[in-house]
């Protein structure tokens, strides 16, 4: 959450800074500001809105020089105003700081310095921390910063600079994510390497309790005690072609229609004959057999696909199987020891309650595993084994590809401790490996039904809600489809269990509350169309996810929306697709935000 960029280097500031906060928005777009200075003195231009609104006015009143560091804000602590605006300085403007995080102790520590005369111009814990750091600067910036550091309890990224101090800047890590980067005589900080990627793809990806001081060309690295450290710097695969929008509208419906390349990229090298992810996730032959149990453990969008692997992970491994929420496991009392493996499923591999779930599992022993789209992240070194999603970066907030890497991951996961347990009978293997890779051509059909999904959305521009519901793998697609479409039209969306709608939902239905089914033709076809008839009885309108020569699905659904036949194990990967695009479009035709939906932001560094 919140979008960090600073710069220093021969450029002027002010496009460098705007132009990666423009890239890192979806982190946050309650406000934006920047900071420049001019060599004696640092000026501060902020606005509530967007990066657009910022732009703008540095339109009118530009800011001129070679260091600066932007903010785009996803407001935690104060309301959404230009007060509460990042950067923040202390009164005399010696020090001024941008943060991405919490600060929990920021009530005592601004008594304590109000107790000081420091007279604070807005609700922010952020303005206690620059105040701090102020009271504590005596001309040697890394000791005014460690001795804040000692004082601050919560989560932190912080980029600051000091107006008597122009040709450095520096950055802390205490949680949320910074990387850095200090190409020929520039250097560069923000809090996605996406931001970076124009520039170089040589990266230093912060860890956690580490002080960075950065000048023209050049990065030195410190614990928080000041002991020196290396400066580790990594090659990143993605180039700043992956994160433009191309000739898309938006990223979500690039990101959707890309699915069916990146089911295959997320494929490549792990299906051949067969499932082997021994490269990703070796087991002994004991340590297979030693394992009792699996957990599954993220939120949001990496919740349900981890719902839908669970499934099979049931279905396949013969283990005790327990998928989680990451905000619930962390404080659960659940048995996680040496014979649980536990796998850590998260898009950005930043997310807070992730991470510290995460920590949890390592502490009790158990084998752990990220699944993520994000190789360097915190996720993947705090768990150190890793299943890549290799999805490419996704900018849209509402995530659509990497749910698709998730779930052929996360199958193959399944597959794979299957096989290595010995519960995997080979016929299976082969018949759910050999349609997996058949599926990216029927995604891309699936794509190419983009405008009649759109005119099926037309007809529910009006609703004030929907009830999403389906069977076995189908009820986590129906919560995955509902949340997209809370998510980016702000229209109330709930699922259930289909079998669950007649102990309580099933009161709200009538002719205004329509009904989307996911109701492939598997195992539970015909108990879901008993569901879809009661529906029916109460007047509620259907939409119908359905397979291809399903004749009778439309005595049922007033739209019906087909897709290919598949083995019943596969069937998200299909049915999750025009979910996505039902949301896309009901969301454009209502003229939403659709990648910056509000209140949102995609990577959710706080607890
Ligand atoms: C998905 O559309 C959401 N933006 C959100 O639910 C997201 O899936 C969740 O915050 C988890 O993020 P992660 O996968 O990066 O951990």
């Amino acid at each position: 959450m919140c979008g960090i960029m600073g710069y220093l280097g021969p450029e002027e500031v002010s496009g460098v800074v705007i132009g990666g906060l423009e890239c890192l928005e979806y982190r946050g777009y309650d406000s934006a500001g920047i900071a420049v200075s001019d060599g004696r003195k640092i000026a501060i231009s902020k606005c509530v809105g967007s990066v657009a609104n910022l732009k703008a006015q540095m339109a009118e009143h530009p800011l001129s020089g070679r260091l600066g560091i932007g903010h785009t804000r996803w407001a935690t602590h104060g309301g959404v105003t230009r007060e509460n605006a990042h950067p923040h300085a202390d009164p005399q403007g010696r020090v001024v700081l941008i943060h991405n995080g919490i600060i929990e102790n920021f009530y005592e520590l601004r008594e304590e310095l109000k107790g000081q005369g420091v007279h604070f111009s807005s609700e922010t814990d952020t303005e206690v921390a620059v105040c701090l750091m102020a009271t504590l600067y005596d001309g040697d910036p890394l000791a005014a910063i460690r001795k804040a550091c000692a004082r601050l309890r919560g989560a932190f990224a912080f980029v600051i600079l000091f107006a008597d101090v122009p040709d450095h800047f520096y950055c802390v890590r205490k949680g949320p994510p910074l990387v850095l980067a200090a190409p020929s005589d520039e250097a560069f900080c923000a809090s996605d390497v996406t931001a970076l990627l124009p520039y170089t793809n040589r990266i230093l990806f912060m860890e956690d309790e580490e002080i960075a001081e950065l000048s023209a060309g050049s990065i030195a690295l410190y614990d928080f005690d000041g002991a020196p450290k290396d400066v580790r710097l990594s090659t990143v695969e993605w180039d700043a072609s992956m994160t433009s929008k191309g000739i898309y509208p938006h990223f979500m419906l690039k990101e959707i229609e890309e699915q069916g390349s990146v089911l295959r990229r997320t494929l490549a090298g792990r299906v051949d004959g067969g499932v082997d992810l021994s490269a990703e996730f070796p087991f002994s032959d004991g340590d297979a057999r030693r394992y009792r149990r699996v957990h599954l453990v993220a939120c949001g969008t990496s919740y349900y696909a981890s719902m839908v692997a669970g499934r099979l992970m049931d279905q396949f491994t013969g283990l005790d199987v327990r998928v989680e929420t990451s905000s619930e496991y962390r404080y659960g009392h659940m048995i996680c020891d040496a014979e649980t493996v536990a796998v850590f499923i998260s898009q950005s591999g930043e997310t807070a309650d992730t991470l510290a779930a995460a920590r949890r599992a390592r502490a009790g022993g158990a084998r752990c595993l990220a699944v993520t789209n994000v190789v360097n992240s915190s996720l993947a070194r705090e768990v150190g084994a890793v299943l890549e999603l290799r999805a490419g970066p996704e900018i849209g907030v509402a995530a659509t590809k990497t749910f698709m890497g998730q779930l052929a991951a996360l199958s193959l996961l399944a597959l794979w401790i299957g096989k290595r347990r010995g519960r995997l009978d080979r016929s299976d293997e082969l018949r759910l490996t050999e349609e997996l890779v058949r599926l990216p051509l029927k995604i891309e059909s699936l794509v190419l039904q983009g405008n009649a999904i759109r005119d099926v959305a037309e007809h529910y521009m009006k609703v004030a809600g929907f009830l999403f519901i389906g069977r076995g793998l189908s009820c986590a697609i129906g919560m995955e489809g509902a949340l997209k479409l809370k998510e980016i039209s702000y229209i109330h969306a709930e699922a259930h269990a289909a079998g669950e709608m007649k102990h309580g939902p099933i009161a709200m239905l009538d002719v205004n509350l329509p009904v989307v089914a996911v109701v492939p033709r598997d195992l539970f076809y015909e108990k879901t169309l008993s569901n879809l008839q009661e529906a029916r009885a109460r007047n509620a309108p259907i939409v119908a996810i359905a397979t291809e020569g399903d004749g009778e699905i439309s005595r049922f659904a007033s739209d019906c929306i087909f897709v290919p036949a598949t083995e019943d194990e596969l069937t998200p990967f299909l049915t999750i697709v025009p979910l996505q695009l039902f949301a896309y479009h009901l969301a454009s035709l209502m003229g939403r935000e659709i990648d910056r939906p509000r209140n949102l932001a995609k990577s959710v560094t706080v607890e």
